[in-house]
């Protein structure tokens, strides 16, 4: 079954981190080891940097390259590994939640010396809303860190997740000489010589205990062997189960920037890291081995070039082959479509491909008719779920400044919409737009995006809530009082779904209060 084969050697994931959490570092080192690439530093940073060019220049510049980085795919020991990139800047974050949906794991990286951080916090809540399996890379061990013990602890605490060390730090910063594997039984000796190698010298040691240990890490040798002794009596052995389950995440030690404890990573991620899944649509499970085509878009790039509108639609195949020029069923349009230029992600190239499989990012040529979450299938009428919007951080009105345009405008949001740059309310109250985003920046794309795409231009005007909660509620009555009483604060989404937007995390409070058979979800998917 050539299906079945091609499914079981795929693994999807992305990397999570905060900003300069080594994110970027990784994934290179990662395509390192796949042959993908050949030198250091071939991935750019799709990191916004502040200062030096104007900001607008900086956008620009972090689409260009988020095109050629938003899949990276290599070959590893027989395996198709796809790692699905996410945006370097928190502004941006609902981007990064979208492409969550299309993976089937994730590697959180964590800095040694900062330790949890507020952005791994937030996308780490997304992973365990899916009950994706995740690893944890502890990075940087080469520089003065956290106690490893601690760290492995506010992991725990702060990302809601049992931890299991796989491989364990000798020593750190100055004193770091390597990581033994608590798994393997392998100790990885550290030299920071020369950052593109990837055979560093390993010596395997069945039992610690041997003396030869000094002779490799001298004084470091008994606190590893306490260590060790203290980890197998307080941490169970490694269930694959309870990884694939998402309840427990292996944590590795290491340093990216110097290639070191990323072997150990990969190795065990191919070897336990789920294939693809199976998903969850409106109408029912589909599992990866149904033969059908089915598969949905988690996000959409513009072009760059102003004069082309078109767009390419990222497609996470779901089920069954993808093929070039076959008809497709495109559910929301309800149409057929065909692709007679779908790509391929092979490390930073892009090719046409003719068949595609589960697990697989499809990149399709687009002009205008995909909506972030839209499902293709063989004619079957369903679309998965998973693909939520999540409450904005920020709110502004947005108006018209040219009279004379705008249509243009009303073209340009929609899209921009579509594209899932920001979030688009409609205030009951007077009709007015309302774009919600997740941070500040975005309001800037969109203004630069309206001119320079579309010819139009808009005026912002501030608006100061607290969150967008979309409700539930099987007590109608209770749901209309609601309503009505809070017809100022009352909008529709994108989808004409009631959406409360509570002026003050107090006066949202007082609502859960008063009204405790209406649920306020900050999520629009429940
Ligand atoms: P990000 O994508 O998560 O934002 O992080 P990125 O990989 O860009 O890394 C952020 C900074 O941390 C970079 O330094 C990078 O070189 C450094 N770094 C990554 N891994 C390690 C590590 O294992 N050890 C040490 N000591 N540093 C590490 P930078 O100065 O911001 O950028 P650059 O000028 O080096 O590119």
């Amino acid at each position: 079954m050539e299906l079945s084969k091609e499914i079981k050697r795929r693994r999807t994931f992305a990397v999570i981190a905060h900003p300069d959490g080594g994110k970027t570092t990784l994934t290179e080192k990662l395509l390192l080891f796949g042959g993908a690439i050949h030198v250091a530093g071939a991935v750019k940073s799709n990191k916004i940097k502040r200062g030096a060019t104007s900001d607008f220049m900086e956008i620009e510049r972090q689409r260009g390259i988020s095109v050629a980085t938003s899949v990276m795919g290599f070959e590893y020991r027989g395996l198709q590994i796809n790692i699905l990139d996410t945006p370097g800047h928190e502004d941006f974050a609902e981007d990064t939640y979208r492409t969550l949906s299309a993976v089937d794991s994730a590697i959180v990286v964590i800095d040694a010396a900062k330790g949890v951080e507020a952005q791994t916090r937030k996308l780490m809540s997304v992973c365990r809303m899916r009950s994706t399996p995740v690893m944890v890379f502890v990075n940087k061990c080469d520089r003065e860190g956290k106690d490893a013990f601690d760290l492995l602890d506010e992991v725990e605490r702060e990302l809601h997740i049992k931890t299991l060390p796989l491989t364990w730090p000798v020593g750190m910063g100055s004193t770091f000489r390597g990581v033994y594997s608590l798994y393997r039984r392998t100790l990885s000796l550290f030299t920071a010589q020369d950052k593109q190698r990837i055979d560093h010298e390993v010596v395997e040691f069945s039992d610690i205990a041997s003396p030869t240990l000094e002779a490799h890490i001298g004084k470091l040798a008994p606190k590893l062997r306490e260590d060790a002794a203290l980890l197998q009596g307080v941490y169970p052995s490694f269930s694959v189960g309870e990884y694939l389950a998402g309840g427990t995440a292996p944590v590795f030690f290491g340093s990216a920037l110097n290639n070191f404890g990323v072997r150990e990573l990969l190795d065990t991620f191919c070897e336990v890291a789920p294939y693809p899944r199976p998903a969850l649509t409106d109408m029912r499970t589909v599992d990866p081995f149904e033969e059908k085509l089915t598969g949905f878009v988690f996000k959409i790039h513009a072009n760059l070039d102003p004069n082309h509108r078109d767009r390419l639609a990222f497609l996470k195949v779901c089920s069954g082959t993808f093929e070039r020029n076959k008809p497709y069923y495109h559910v929301r349009g309800d149409r057929t479509v065909r692709f007679t230029s779908p790509s391929a992600f092979m490390a930073e190239k892009k090719t046409v491909v003719d068949e595609a499989y589960p697990g697989d990012i499809v990149g399709l040529h687009d002009t205008g008719m995909f909506k972030i979450g839209d499902t293709l299938t063989e004619g079957e009428k369903m679309s998965f779920k998973g693909i939520p919007s999540f409450s904005p951080e920020l709110f502004r009105y947005i108006d018209n400044a040219d009279p004379m345009k705008a249509k243009q405008l009303t073209k340009g949001v929609d899209q921009l919409m579509d594209e899932g740059v920001a979030q688009l309310f409609t205030s009951t109250l007077n009709g007015r737009k309302i774009i919600g985003t997740v941070g500040a920046l975005q309001f800037e794309v969109i203004e630069y995006r309206l001119e320079h795409e579309y010819g139009a231009k808009c005026r912002w005007e501030p608006l100061s809530l607290h969150k967008a909660c979309w409700l539930a509620s099987t007590n109608r009555e209770q749901l209309a009082d609601f309503m009505l009483r809070k017809h100022t604060n009352m909008a529709t989404d994108k989808h004409g779904r009631d959406v409360y937007l509570a002026d003050s995390a107090y006066a949202l409070q007082m609502a859960q209060e008063k009204f405790p058979d209406i649920k306020f979800y900050f999520t629009s998917e429940f």
